[in-house]
Parts: C-alpha cells; structure tokens; sequence
C-alpha cells in the first residue's frame, strides 16, 4: 500500500521504518529539516535499538522515502498522523496546535477516497473534531483513530509484533476503514495479533487509560515504598509477595526513581484535565495522587543522598550520577527524573557529574548547566557519593569492586533498586536505596 508518516519522530520514524519492512511505500513527513536529513540519509535521529538496521535494510529497497514537503503524501491511500501532543505550558492540558498543524497542512492533499490515521495520544473527543473539518473537505475521505502502544526501548519489536491493535472507526465507513487498516497490518494479524475495532472515543480512551493504569501501578509500588521507608520494611520483597498473586502480577511493581519520558506525566495530567472539561474530573481524580506519589520520590532521592552523605554538607559534595535518560535503551530525556534528581541536586550546590550511554548529548541540551562526563569512569572519579538513577543494563552490571578504587568514599544510592545489594556491601561500599533499609 502507498502510506504517509506524518510526523518521524520517536513513535513516526519507526513507524514509517516498520511499514515500508511490511512491505508498503512509505513517504515519512516531518518539519524539522535536520531529521528528516538524517532519516533520508538511512541515520536514525535518535537512539532505538534495531531503528538503524531497519532503515538501512528498509531504504535499500527503495520503499522508505523522507521528505519536508507534505505535498509528497498526496499518492497515499492511509496517512498516519505521529506529531507530538505535549504538554501545554500554561496547564495541564494537551498542546493540540502540532496535530492542528498536520492535519491542516495535510487536508489538500488527501485523495478523495484516503483515510487519515491519527496514532498521536490525544484526549477524548479530538478525533471527533478532525473528522468534522476532513468530511467538510473530503467529503468520500475517512478518520480513523489508531492508538499506538509501543515502548522506547522496545519499538522496532512493538511495531513490527505489537501486543494488540486497536482501530476507533466511524460508523458510516466501518468496512471500508477496518478493511484498508487490515490490509495495511496484515502481517502482524496473520501472526495472530489481536484486533479490536471500536469507536472513536473508545480507541482514543484505550490509551489514556492504559497509561494511567501503567502510571497507577507504578505510584502504587511507590507508595508502598514510602510506607517501607518509615515502617522498615523492605518494598523489593514485598513487590515480589503481592507479585506472586496472578491477580496483581510483578510486572511494573518496581519501586524506585518512578516514571517519567514524553508520554506517562503528560498522558495522565491531560487525561484529568480533559475529565475536568468533561465535568467528570472526580472520575481520575486519582491520577493526582499518582502524579503527586511520583513527583515525591524525586525529593526522598535527595533526601537518601544527603542520608548518606554521613553529615557532609550536600553543598560541594561532589556526586556522580548515572543515568540521565527516563529510561534504560533510549536517549530521551523528556520528563526524566534521573535528570531531574541531578537538577536538584546542582540546586542545592551539590557538585554533579552527570553520564549516560546514549543520552549525554540530549540532556546537556536540555540542562547546559550541569557537567557531564562520557564514562561511568570518568564520572565517578573522586566523588563522594554515586547514584544509579537509570537501570542501564552496563549499570546494573556494574563491578563494584573495580569502581571502589576510583571514588572519594564508596557511597551508592540505588534510585532503581537495580544492583545486587550484597554485592556492593560485599565490596565495602555503603549501599543505599528508595523503600529499603
Ligand atoms: N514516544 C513514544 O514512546 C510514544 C508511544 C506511544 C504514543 N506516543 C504518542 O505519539 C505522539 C508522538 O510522540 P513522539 O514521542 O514521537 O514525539 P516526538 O516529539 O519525538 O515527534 C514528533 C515529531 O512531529 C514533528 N512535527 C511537528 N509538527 C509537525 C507537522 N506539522 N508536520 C510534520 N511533522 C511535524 C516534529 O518535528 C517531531 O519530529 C505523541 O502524541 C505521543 O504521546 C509516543
């Protein structure tokens, strides 16, 4: 099928990279010229594992084209619309102006018979609107909502295999839409990937509703840590007793820093103040709390850091922290509380060497002020405290012994409960972490 990408950035590069590999024609369009050059040069403009094997093996076929010029996508039969949805900076509401912005620039040239796609996160009721302004326009065109599920990290696997595929149609062209978007994910259907096919509204509500679930449960295991910090217990045990319950399951229940990146924080705080248009606000009301829950295990970090510290004033302590994506396999560093502890600290005088695999360069742009260093090495050499604050595979890995040698004072606070205690107590270090003793 002839497909547009409008949109190439974390979910609409891949996405593009993932249906020309199905065997589609893909035009990816984006406004930002420096990504769009890197995408048509077969570079991936930010780091996905797996994202720059596709593009290479996806550009040599010839099917995978990039460009600024929305004109190009007037071929396509399905234009998929991927722009951001921020968070708006006077509230807690999404920034819709990109998805207006997209749509707009795209209604010229959407052939008569096309179907517009929307995968952006948007709240409840916004694809309502769009198909309005399409049926003026295109009056035989239709608007379909297609949420996408998939995790950085994660992505080139998500979109190629996703879990399930959920397709808000209209009623009035159910079967022509169900069948265009069944043509265009055969591959994944014919695995076995379940489909459901809903309204609108429900498809646009599946995915604020799983985030906020993912959000809850998360806040949940976090709550119960602040519980086990005050009581002594130990919140990595009980995460694994309630796990055990098929009911509850493990999965998600880690205690630690909590979440962050460009989707969860700005999904729920859009979802409430979405409920609140809606005047159904006590509804997700809940989700403050879990917002609040979150935020608090931030400051607590700072907190364990200055615990450790064993009475050494924070103000020119020199700290290591590693970590500065809001997560472990991406470099984004949208909303991330690894970066967001190293802010704090430099706030309070602290003297802060930030490191990351991947993401140094995105979060020296984003917080120019703070220092950075390209090897746990070099970061951690004469620090008086080291603080783990994402769970990079090479950090988990980490030799405690071989670091020993290379600090101040062997002082580690584990924002991710994601080292093996004993052996850092073992090599003589103080270990510290978020809802343990
Ligand atoms: N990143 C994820 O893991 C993920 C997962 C599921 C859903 N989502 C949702 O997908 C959407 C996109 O998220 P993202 O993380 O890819 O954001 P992003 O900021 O990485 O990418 C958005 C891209 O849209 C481009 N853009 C903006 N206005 C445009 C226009 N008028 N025409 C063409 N391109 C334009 C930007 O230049 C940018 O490259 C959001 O709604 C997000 O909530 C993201």
């Amino acid at each position: 099928m002839k497909i547009s990408v409008i949109g190439c950035g974390y979910l609409g590069a891949v996405h593009a990279a993932c249906m020309a590999q199905l065997g589609h024609d893909v035009v990816g369009v984006d406004v930002d010229a420096g990504k769009v050059a890197a995408l048509a040069a077969g570079r991936a403009p930010f780091y996905e594992p797996g994202l720059p094997e596709l593009l290479a093996e996806a550009g040599a076929t010839g099917r995978l084209t990039f460009t600024t010029d929305v004109a190009a996508a007037a071929d396509a039969e399905v234009h998929f619309v991927c722009v951001g949805t921020p968070q708006r900076a006077d509230s807690y509401a999404a920034d819709l102006t990109y998805v207006d912005a997209a749509f707009r620039a795209l209604l010229p040239h959407v052939a008569p018979d096309a179907v517009v796609v929307g995968k952006s996160t948007v709240p409840v009721g916004t694809a309502g609107r769009l198909a309005d302004e399409l049926a003026a326009a295109r009056p035989g065109a239709s608007l379909v909502w297609n949420p996408e599920f998939l995790r950085e990290g994660f992505a080139v696997q998500d979109t190629l295999h996703p879990d399930r595929l959920v397709y808000g149609v209209p009623d009035d062209a159910r079967e022509r839409a169900v069948a265009l978007l069944d043509q265009v994910y055969a591959t994944p259907i014919a695995e076995g990937t379940p489909r459901l096919v809903t309204d609108r509204a429900t498809a646009e509500l599946v995915k604020v509703a799983a985030n906020s679930f993912l959000a809850t449960k998360i806040s949940f295991i976090n709550a119960m840590a602040e519980l086990c910090e005050v009581a002594g217990g130990d919140v990595t045990q009980l995460a694994d007793a309630i796990g055990l319950d098929e009911r509850i399951g493990r999965r998600f229940l880690n205690a630690g820093l909590g979440f962050g990146g460009g989707c969860l924080p700005k999904d729920i705080r859009a979802f409430m103040a979405r409920a609140e248009e809606l005047h159904a606000d006590p509804a997700v009301s809940f989700l403050r709390e879990v917002d609040s829950i979150n935020l608090r295990r931030r400051e607590r970090m700072v907190d364990l850091t200055v615990g450790v510290l064993d009475g050494r004033p924070l103000a020119g302590a020199r700290i290591a922290v590693l970590g500065a994506a809001f997560k472990p396999d991406s470099d984004d560093v949208r909303d991330s509380p690894a970066l967001d502890v190293a802010e704090r600290l430099h706030a309070r005088s602290a003297r802060v060497v930030v490191t990351d695999p991947q993401a140094v360069a995105n979060a020296r742009r984003k917080a120019p002020h703070l220092r950075y260093a390209d090897t746990v090495e070099e970061a951690v050499d004469g620090v008086d405290a080291v603080l783990v604050l994402t769970e990079w595979r090479e950090y988990r890995e980490l030799d405690p012994g071989k670091l020993f040698g290379l600090v101040a004072a062997p002082r580690v606070v584990d924002g991710r409960n994601a080292l093996d205690a004993d052996a850092w107590r073992d090599a003589g270090w103080s270990y510290r972490a978020l809802g343990r003793p």
